[in-house]
């Protein structure tokens, strides 16, 4: 008997574009991705939401790959909001030991990527210390690397990273180091986790849900937003290029007209 085949969607798409022509056409300064699914995944499947995290990480490393391909500069992934702490003790365990363990297996190989890695978030308690550490190590290992900056987003908020850039520059103005006249944009923007990263051209999230999540709220004022349907585990390099296929065929105006 044969039905219609069900698309896996774990199978590359035959149709998404060729890395090199997006690369030709202009890929984005800056993607940022939420990776969001994780979860449902493993519900559809009868596992504990736990397994959905640990299919999470073939996902990100052929998203990372597939950034490398079309010459992405900046790709900035989500993965644990100030807000996830709500989330049952469990699973916050689990997350937190998981991300140890996959920086320990991992940083090596995004070294020799060429790729620097940098955390942006608080990097502070309640993270492990023993997370904190290799958090540290990572960077540094990598941070001579050039070819693509890979932001993790970890204990991440958007509010969070304003409130701690405000509060940046309001030290510097009570010391007498800034006018207050002299606060702008770019001194704002200077206080951010990343100052040097470049606003975000792209914002990716899988799973269907459509919202930011206090996500990159600053960066992403004018980002184009692309929604896949695609649960985070099952994600690959080309749901990415399919994105930035979509990206560049938006017509982006900054209020102009
Ligand atoms: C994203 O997947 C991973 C994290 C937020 C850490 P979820 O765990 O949010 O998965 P869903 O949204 O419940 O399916
Ligand atoms: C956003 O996903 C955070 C990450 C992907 C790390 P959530 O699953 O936490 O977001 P909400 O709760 O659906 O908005
Ligand atoms: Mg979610």
């Amino acid at each position: 008997m044969t039905g219609a085949a069900i698309p896996d969607p774990a199978i590359p798409d035959p149709t998404a574009p060729d890395p090199s022509v997006l690369a030709e056409r202009g890929v984005p300064a800056h993607v940022g991705v939420i990776m969001d699914g994780n979860g449902r995944w493993a519900k559809q499947r009868g596992l504990p939401r736990t397994e959905g995290h640990t299919k999470g990480e073939e996902a990100l490393f052929d998203a990372v790959e597939g950034a490398l391909e079309v010459g992405l500069r900046w790709l900035t992934v989500y993965a644990f909001s100030t807000e996830n702490w709500r989330r049952p003790q469990p699973e916050v365990r689990f997350i937190m030991w998981f991300n140890r363990d996959l920086l320990t297996r991992r940083a090596d190989e995004l070294h020799e990527r060429g790729v620097r890695v940098r955390f942006i978030g608080r990097k502070v308690a309640p993270i492990p210390r023993s997370l904190l550490r290799i958090m540290d190590r990572t960077e540094q290992l990598t941070a001579q690397n050039t070819r693509m900056t890979l932001q993790i987003a970890f204990n991440y908020g958007g509010r969070a990273e304003l409130v701690d850039a405000a509060r940046a520059l309001a030290a510097d103005v009570a010391a007498g180091r800034v006018d207050p006249d002299d606060v702008d944009e770019a001194a704002l923007g200077a206080r951010l986790y990343g100052p040097d990263a470049p606003d975000v051209d792209l914002m990716v999230r899988t799973s269907g849900e459509r919202r930011l999540s206090n996500f990159l709220l600053w960066e992403a004022a004018y980002a184009e937003l692309v929604f896949d349907p695609v649960l985070w585990p099952d994600f690959r390099r080309t749901h990415l290029f399919a994105a930035i296929d979509e990206f560049q065929r938006r017509t982006r105006r900054f209020g102009a007209v």
